[in-house]
This record gives C-alpha cells, sequence and structure tokens, in this order.
C-alpha cells in the first residue's frame, strides 16, 4: 500500500510515520510513503501559494495551480488513479469503519490545507472524499493525515505481530475493549481480576466480552445499542455496576 502526502509541512508528516511502529514498517517496506511538497509547484517567482479572499476575510487561501500541480505530479505517474482524501474540518468524521474502507486501496493520497484551507475549485476537480479527525478545527491537515495513516497502516499485514493485536481493540466490534492488565499482579493493593489468572480460557473470555459490555456501557453509552446484550448479561452488569457504586474503578476488582 501506498500513501502520499500533498503538504506545505513534509517534515511534520515524516517525523510523525517514520516512528515507532510505522516507521519500523515503512523501513521494512512493508508499505509506502511518500510526502510532495505543494510548493515546489508554484508558478510564480515567489513560491507563493496562498493569497488573499474573495469576498474579504480573515487570513489567506491556498491557491488551485499550485494543489493542482502537486497532485497532478503524482497522478501522471500512477498506473492506476489513486484515492483522494481531502483532509478538512468539513469532512465526515474519521472512524475506526473508514480506516477499514480505505484499508482496501492500493494507493491513497491525502491532501492537507492549511491557513484558511483551499480553493474550492481545485477541491471540486481533484478530491474523492472528504475526512475530518473530529469537530475542531487545527491549523493544518498534516496530523489529521498522520491520524488516518497511523489507523489504516496498523492493521497492514505485517504492521503489528498479528491481526488479532487489532482486531480485538475497541471499535473493530461495536464496543470498547476490555480493560487490561500487566505484572505485577498486585499494585497500590489492586490485584488483578482472578480470572486472568485462572489459566480457564473460557471464563476468561467470557469476562472479556461481557467487561466489554461493561466499558462501553460505562464510558459510550451511546454505542450500547450496536451490541447484543442478553438478560443474563444484564443481571451480572447490574451487579457488577451495584458494587462499583462506591468506587470508579470497576475494572480493578475481581469479578469472577
Ligand atoms: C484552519 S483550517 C481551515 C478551516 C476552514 N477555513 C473551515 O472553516 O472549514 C486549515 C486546514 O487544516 C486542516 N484541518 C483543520 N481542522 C481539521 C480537522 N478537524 N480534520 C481534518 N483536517 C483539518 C484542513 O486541511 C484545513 O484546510
Amino acid at each position: 500500500m501506498r500513501f502520499t502526502v500533498l503538504t506545505l509541512f513534509p517534515e511534520q508528516v515524516r517525523n510523525f510515520v517514520e516512528a515507532s511502529i510505522t516507521g519500523r514498517a515503512l523501513a521494512r517496506d512493508i508499505f509506502a510513503l511518500d510526502t510532495v511538497q505543494i510548493r515546489d509547484f508554484c508558478d510564480n517567482a515567489y513560491n507563493k501559494v496562498d493569497d488573499t479572499l474573495y469576498g474579504g476575510g480573515t487570513g489567506m487561501l491556498m491557491m488551485c495551480e499550485p494543489v493542482y500541480q502537486a497532485w497532478n505530479s503524482v497522478i501522471s505517474q500512477a498506473k492506476e488513479r489513486p484515492h483522494t482524501v481531502f483532509l478538512s474540518p468539513q469532512g465526515a468524521v474519521f472512524t475506526q469503519k473508514k480506516a477499514q474502507e480505505l484499508l482496501e486501496y492500493r494507493h491513497l493520497v491525502f491532501l492537507c490545507g492549511h491557513y484558511e484551507g483551499i480553493d474550492r475549485r481545485v477541491l471540486d476537480e481533484i478530491v474523492d472524499e472528504e475526512i475530518s479527525i473530529g469537530d475542531y478545527v487545527l491549523t493544518g491537515g498534516e496530523i489529521a493525515a498522520c491520524t488516518v495513516i497511523d489507523a489504516v497502516a496498523r492493521m497492514i499485514p505485517g504492521v503489528l505481530p498479528s491481526s488479532s493485536a487489532y482486531e480485538e481493540e475497541s471499535h473493530m466490534g461495536a464496543g470498547l475493549e476490555a480493560p487490561q492488565y500487566t505484572h505485577p499482579e498486585i499494585w497500590h493493593d489492586m490485584r488483578v481480576p482472578s480470572v486472568l489468572t485462572s489459566g480457564h480460557h473460557a471464563n476468561i473470555r467470557e469476562w472479556k466480552r461481557l467487561m466489554s459490555i461493561y466499558e462501553t456501557w460505562r464510558k459510550r453509552p451511546d454505542l450500547l445499542a450496536n451490541l447484543e446484550v442478553s438478560e443474563s448479561d444484564w443481571i451480572t452488569l447490574l451487579a457488577w455496576r451495584a458494587a462499583d457504586a462506591d468506587k470508579n474503578e470497576p475494572d480493578t476488582k475481581d469479578s469472577d
């Protein structure tokens, strides 16, 4: 899979993607990353990429031509037309489901705006999809592009040690992941739930299933409707809730 980022700040993108897990995968050619400096495609002596707004208004807007030529430099060399994503606070909000959809493309091109954004005409001409990483405004699309690349790249086979590393995580199903623990078994008088040290795999699976529902109910009740919760599940969940009434940390108790 190839990611190409059209940006005025390629180093921001490279610094992020070339670090840690994605960086190791890049070094092993599990996926490819290209950054394209939009400023290199200016058609004026001052390398000016932005200009004032028609109709008035504060700030500067990135002009069509440098963006178009930067995009065209990628498209003209690609064997098949890549999918072009504009990172924008006006796009559909990014989700795990969208990350899974993007994984289907062999080549994704990310266009990052800066300043007031980008002239609408070039967006209409080259963009296949607009994605936002949340309902707030950033100074530029680079952090958003890195966010999307990271979420997609970690599902490319070989980036993580195994697919179970991401398949069992929050948002991969309908709810949140059950709480997790590592050594030591007791820390600050809090013991790891005994079911997890029991070695009883069926009980562990069932505890994780119920805890996933419980965490979703506790933290993201808006997602609960997506989960299957039986009457007997509710009996357990309500008992846990009652037991936790005096505490804020339900995940630190023995619950088997
Ligand atoms: C300051 S913003 C421009 C906002 C634009 N004037 C508006 O009100 O919709 C500059 C650039 O940052 C990026 N950006 C800002 N917020 C974003 C978000 N929530 N998600 C994705 N990209 C974002 C976009 O590429 C945008 O063109």
